[in-house]
């Protein structure tokens, strides 16, 4: 089924924040930002911007009615400096004006007095100096240090990644209006209503009963709205509040690119160890997170770069230690795959590195230390595992030692271009690590004509979301699709909801609406059990609209049930809570069950290297996914080439760029390289895996948004690979693998251990 929302996007209909129709008296913020990335703020001049043209007020941290904090997890963001900037792009000063460009122009005319201070940039100075935002977190099983002394082999090394840009097509933007009585209407891009709502009420000091998020989609989110759309919208929020007007403000990309946050890069010292027959015994790994200057998210997100750190192995042995390091960038935040991406990086690294000193190809390893069902995780849940079969399921059908072997043909017979091919096996974990956020709502009325309106706290922001809870009351109800509507999430009707993330949107407010709807159903049907005189109303089932006995279709049409249920006070409406069974962990042993279930999947990735120019084409990926059983194979296809797309631009032409001053120098789309039609991977095959276990997902259809963007981590060792068979050389495990490092890495001296 195709995503609902197709036809209103292709004919452009579609509404997101910058299409509301504006209220008349709408006044406009732009925000002033520091032009440094460390220092003492002395003042701030803002007569100029003032008395610029069109300008309603300047608002600075003083003049907050609330608190000047915006920090979810840890109050260490303040929404405006007051006593010191801590990242280039930390917003100093609100201009309200009649119109956006009196606010831009208005906007360069403040000035600012900063003692400048020693900016920090790596994360690994930061933890010298003893800069972490949380204490340092570790996961431990077995014995790591006596588990090294009877390998056979050991490995030691150092991996760098790199950040990645959200680059939404929508930017970050809100838009406030202020209601009777003191309240206050917010429509946000936000992946997390109830997120802005609590940071609105800290920064105005509202209740949250005096504040509506009203949310109808974004133009993508990627984790880049999970936390940070608030600042936007307290922004907008703290600006109705103090001129009593409607504010809006949509950032322009480059203001969005310097000012908001993005995946977190990290620094790892990795060490492992393997017995003669490749199996990995020990696995020792730290972890430098580079958080930026505030919590946001880091703390979540570094507990799942160590949830994932094995990746889809079973290791007996793991130390793994992570620290969140306290830099001067902007603080960074949630990015499809919330660390997980960054701690299986460092694996596969440590597998290369083990693979090419040993004379063997990664995939023996890779095969031989796959995790098998009642294999313990490092953080104590027991695998049912998948991974395995999606690896010979994926390589009976696309043939690895084939594409190698062809690979290996090609590289005979040619100079320059050089092919190179990679596995990627991918084990995902499906539910927020944080357990009491697993938990969503669902309100579902049936209107006496026969149509149902679904509201959920599930934001769409392209992934199809909505299409999936549709399917589900059409499903539950036996109706067309055309049939259910679903409305915008808003907090007036539900509730202390959680963002939109972790990819279990579907499966929360599914299972959530699943509940509402059979609780409607289960009324219906007492009714319906009169009407056709039916023995009972386990006999009536809902095919296309009407009411079958038994099986067999009777005259009785949906809409009439419906009516006649109404008239005889039958209720129509609900309101459904649905939490993740099961789940559990608990930090002080760092162990549980943290995961409803596991996501498992293998990737092949082949490329071919220009070791001349240092260019490369991406010439397929073909993967094995573990779908569960797909309720939406159009949706879940679309999520899988897109994260294996983006995936591909982590580990390959996305360079976030800062400079040692804390500056974003890859600050605008010339600059900053996202892949586009023409760098996309020639070929995306997948074949779903055949399994009949059972899970916790809806509908049994498992989440798919996170977890194929780590099968583009295959595109990085498949180029390494390329490299390697052009020259003898060994290529650090330092990302984005970008054409430039391609060259440095054949014709330079960049090498992990100085040979070339
Ligand atoms: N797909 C599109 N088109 N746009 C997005 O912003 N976000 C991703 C993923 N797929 C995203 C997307 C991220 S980071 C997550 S967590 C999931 O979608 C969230 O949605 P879900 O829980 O419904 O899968
Ligand atoms: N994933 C995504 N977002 C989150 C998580 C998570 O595990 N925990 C808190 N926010
Ligand atoms: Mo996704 S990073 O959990 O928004």
């Amino acid at each position: 089924m195709k995503n609902i929302d197709s036809n209103s996007h292709v004919r452009g209909e579609s509404v997101y924040l910058d299409d509301i129709p504006l209220i008349q008296g709408t006044l406009y913020a732009c925000v002033f930002d520091s032009p440094i990335a460390h220092g003492k703020l002395h003042s701030i001049n803002v007569r100029d911007a003032e008395t610029s043209d069109g300008v309603i007020r300047v608002i600075t941290a003083k003049d907050l009615i609330g608190e000047n904090q915006i920090g979810g997890i840890i109050p260490d963001e303040p929404l405006l400096a007051d006593a010191e900037v801590h990242f280039q792009g930390m917003p100093i000063a609100i201009v309200v004006a009649i119109s956006e460009d009196f606010a831009r122009k208005a906007a360069k005319k403040i000035t600012v007095d900063i003692d400048p201070l020693e900016p920090v940039t790596d994360p690994r100075v930061a933890a010298a100096n003893g800069d972490l935002i949380v204490p340092p977190k570790k996961f431990k099983l077995g014995d790591t240090e006596n588990a090294f002394k009877t390998c056979a082999h050991v490995f030691q090394g150092k991996t760098e990644t790199n950040g990645q840009e959200h680059l939404y097509i929508e930017t970050q933007g809100a838009y406030a209006v202020p209601t009777e009585n003191g309240g206050m209407k917010i429509y946000s891009s936000t992946q997390g209503p109830t997120a802005v709502q609590r940071a609105v009420c800290r920064v105005t000091g509202l209740a949250m009963h005096q504040v509506e998020v009203d949310v109808q989609r974004l133009g993508g989110g990627f984790g880049g709205k999970e936390d940070q759309a608030n600042a936007w919208a307290c922004i907008c929020a703290v600006a109705a509040q103090l001129t009593k007007r409607p504010v809006k403000y949509a950032l322009h990309r480059m203001e969005d690119m310097r000012m908001t946050g993005k995946r977190h890069p990290y620094s790892s010292d990795y060490k492992i160890g393997l017995a003669k027959d490749l199996k990995i015994l020990a696995y020792e790994v730290t972890l430098y997170q580079n958080a930026g200057a505030s919590a946001d998210l880091s703390p979540p997100v570094l507990e799942r770069t160590l949830f994932h750190c094995t990746n889809s192995y079973h290791v007996p042995n793991v130390t793994a230690t992570a620290y969140s390091c306290r830099t001067n960038l902007p603080p960074n935040t949630a990015f499809r795959g919330f660390g997980g991406p960054q701690g299986m990086f460092v694996i596969e690294s440590a597998i290369a590195h083990a693979a090419e000193k040993l004379g063997v190809s990664a995939s023996e390893i890779q095969r031989k230390n796959l995790i098998d069902d009642g294999d313990e995780f490092p953080y104590g849940q027991k695998a049912e595992s998948d991974a395995v079969t999606s690896w010979v399921q994926g390589d009976e059908k696309y043939n690895f030692a084939k594409l190698q072997k062809e690979a290996d043909e090609f590289n005979a017979s040619s100079r320059y271009l050089k092919k190179g091919v990679a596995m990627m096996p991918v084990c995902f974990g499906i539910s927020f690590t944080k357990t009491p956020m697993n938990q969503a709502r669902s309100l579902v009325h049936v209107y006496t004509d026969g149509s149902v309106a679904v509201s959920t706290g599930a934001v769409e922001m392209g992934q199809g979301v909505n299409t999936k809870i549709a399917q589900v009351a059409a499903n539950v109800f036996g109706l067309p699709i055309e049939r259910i509507r679903i409305h915008p999430a808003n907090t007036l009707r539900i509730a202390n909801t959680s963002p939109t993330a972790a990819s279990a949107a579907a499966d929360l407010n599914g299972k959530a609406t699943q509940l509402a709807c059979e609780a409607i159903l289960s009324r219906i049907k007492e009714v319906a059990t009169e009407l056709v005189e039916a023995g009972s109303p386990e006999d009536i089932t809902f095919t296309d609209g009407f009411v079958f006995r038994s099986g067999e279709k009777t005259g009785l049409e949906w809409q009439s049930l419906v009516l006649e249920s109404h008239l005889r006070r039958v209720n129509l409406s609900e309101h459904a809570h649905y939490a993740t069974p099961g789940i559990n962990f608990d930090w002080e042993t760092a162990k549980g069950h943290p995961f409803a279930y596991h996501v498992y999947g293998t990737a092949i990735v082949g490329v071919t290297v220009d070791c001349l120019r240092g260019r490369y084409e991406i010439d397929y990926v073909k993967c094995c996914h573990d779908f569960g059983s797909s309720m939406n194979t159009s949706v879940d296809n679309g999520q899988i080439e897109g994260g294996i797309v983006q995936g591909i631009g982590w580990m390959t032409m996305e360079e976030v760029v800062y400079d040692t001053d804390g500056k974003l120098r890859s600050s605008a789309l010339s600059t900053y390289k996202v892949p586009d039609i023409y760098s996309v991977p020639k070929e995306i095959a997948i074949l779903p895996l055949e399994t009949d276990r059972q899970n916790l997902a809806i509908f049994n259809s498992k989440a798919v948004g996170e977890p194929p963007l780590m099968y583009g981590i295959g595109a990085y060792f498949a180029i390494r690979n390329a490299v390697r068979a052009f020259t003898y050389c060994s290529p650090d495990f330092n990302t984005p693998f970008t054409p430039e490092r391609v060259l440095m890495n054949i014709y330079g001296t960049q090498t992990t251990d100085g040979h070339r």
